[in-house]
């Protein structure tokens, strides 16, 4: 086959044991599909890797149904346009979905939102503050946390995606914002860049005790995003009426036995703590409360972001695990072809 019609794509071999390994995901080939009446072909251009493709890869249950052997692997991605027979669809636009690890998908238009077409942002923006990883910060710092001016917000993986976000709009509330997160720089462009009031590198030194030095008044709103040992010391320094926002357990996604003990429970307790979680999807009919927002913001310069972009599909297992070993700078996307 000459490459102009071959697809490629990336198929589940085998549900992975623990970290995603060579073999679970099969590099595929096949024909670039034909349409029919109704029907878009859509080239994808940018891949979003997000914690949760590994529990979309384990062929359980999820909050959406499981994927089988042999299915393309589940993605959240952006593309163009490339061949349309679909009466709302020109050729050109630009479409987010769900269309996999692949380069070519045809669709029927219902499981893609059309990008307006006087669209002035940089594609990547949809791929994060204004897209799914807006909508996570948004509503799950302000519909579940529901932080007052002047209260404390702790969040963890404060300087991926969703955390640095979620402490932008904290400090936007007028909250005092501390971060964690795994590194030196990260600790140092969330609070440098970002503005946040204080960062703690969780890999060096008591966790327990860096978040009572940074939070001097307690920690009013906790915002999850890694569970297990972190989310434990977290919820040792809640104040009362505290609150914590389960939005990812990134810890836990891999873990052969998850952490089930917590040494904090008689504190959460005492202090009334109210522990929710939260699936973005669950949002998705109010998304243009958020966007209009966060679309000001970003114009504004109060929030900033940055993404890491891998290239070449054939990567995508490779920027996946980034998420997992805390390379990544920000949003990881993989850019599968060329922007228009
Ligand atoms: N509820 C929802 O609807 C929803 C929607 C989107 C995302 N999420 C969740 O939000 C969380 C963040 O997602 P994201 O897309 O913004 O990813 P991200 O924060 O950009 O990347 C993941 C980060 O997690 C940290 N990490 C990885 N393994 C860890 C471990 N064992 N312990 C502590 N930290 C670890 C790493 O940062 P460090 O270098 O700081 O360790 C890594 O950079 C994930 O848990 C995800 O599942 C939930």
């Amino acid at each position: 086959m000459n490459a102009a019609t071959v697809n490629h794509q990336w198929r589940i071999a085998a549900f992975p044991q623990g970290e995603v390994r060579d073999g679970d995901l099969r590099w595929s080939e096949s024909p670039v599909p034909e349409i029919s009446e109704n029907q878009i072909l859509v080239r994808n251009i940018y891949l979003s890797l997000d914690p949760t493709n590994r529990l979309w890869a384990s062929g359980e249950e999820t909050y959406l149904p499981p994927l089988k052997l042999g299915d393309v692997m589940r993605g959240s991605t952006l593309g163009v346009v490339e061949k349309t027979r679909h009466p709302r669809f020109r050729e050109g636009d630009v479409v987010m979905g769900a269309q996999g690890w692949q380069v070519y998908a045809v669709s029927d238009g219902s499981d893609v939102s059309r990008l307006p077409r006087d669209n002035r942002l940089p594609l990547k923006a949809y791929m994060g503050v204004i897209g799914s990883i807006g909508l996570t910060a948004y509503f799950g710092l302000l519909d579940v946390g529901r932080p007052k001016a002047g209260e404390t917000v702790l969040i963890s993986a404060a300087a991926g995606a969703v955390g640095s976000l979620v402490g932008q709009i904290a400090k936007i509330q007028g909250c005092r914002v501390v971060g964690i997160a795994g590194s030196e720089e990260k600790c140092r462009w969330i609070v440098d860049t970002l503005g946040f009031d204080a960062a703690i590198n969780y890999r060096s030194g008591d966790l327990a005790q860096a978040i009572s030095r940074s939070c001097p008044s307690g920690v009013d709103v906790y915002f999850d995003n890694v569970g297990g040992d972190i989310l434990d010391a977290a919820m040792g320094a809640l104040n009362l009426y505290g609150r914590i926002v389960v939005c990812g357990l990134i810890s836990q996604y891999n873990a052969a036995s998850p952490q089930h003990t917590f040494s904090n429970l008689t504190h959460f307790l005492i202090k009334r703590v109210r522990m929710e979680a939260f699936i973005v999807l669950d949002y998705l009919a109010r998304a243009h409360e958020a966007y209009a927002p966060l679309t000001q913001w970003l114009q504004e310069g109060r929030i900033q972001y940055r993404v890491d972009i891998m290239k070449g599909l054939e990567n995508a297992p490779a920027a996946l695990a980034k998420l997992f070993d805390g390379s990544n700078q920000g949003k990881q996307l993989l850019l599968i072809s060329d922007e228009p």
